[in-house]
């Protein structure tokens, strides 16, 4: 079975009570539900981390490598500056898909430049939590 990292950065623990206009009213323990519940239907396995520390993400992708087939990451915030994600995400040279609760193009401009892309095979942005069922479908349908 394949073994599918979702890790999620900061502020996404506050899902539900932070800007519910914006993130919508599920809160992070309903994404976790909604990941397991999609995941049990493609016939994957799933850990789901999240940190608000960046040296912690940096940690848990490092760890991926070897034991998971792939990660979906939503670095949230550290998406728009951090070097040390994007270098992670180049070291263990996993399949990664980032995802993107809101529109970040419809948002504030430095929202618009993810740091963090170029070490992923794709993003999916502004569908909300179904970003993360799309992303792990096709993380489930790569050949192993
Ligand atoms: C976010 C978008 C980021 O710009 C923001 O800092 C977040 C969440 C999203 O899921 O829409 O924390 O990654």
């Amino acid at each position: 079975m394949k073994k599918i990292l979702v890790l999620n950065g900061p502020n996404i623990n506050m899902l539900g009570i932070r800007e519910p206009g914006v993130y919508g009213k599920g809160s992070y323990a309903d994404l976790i539900a909604y990941i397991r519940q999609t995941a049990e239907e493609l016939g994957v396995e799933v850990e789901c981390k999240q940190s608000n520390l960046e040296g912690e993400l940096v940690t848990f992708i490092q760890e991926a490598y070897g034991k998971f087939d792939g990660i979906v990451i939503n670095p949230a915030a550290y998406t728009h500056y951090s070097v040390a994600l994007l270098d992670a995400l180049k070291a263990v040279k996993l399949p990664a898909i980032e995802v993107h609760i809101s529109n970040v193009h419809q948002r504030e401009e430095f929202r618009h430049h993810s740091v963090t892309a170029p070490a992923c095979v794709g993003q999916v942005v502004g569908l909300g939590f179904m970003g993360y069922a799309l992303a792990l479908r096709y993380l489930a349908a790569q050949a192993k």
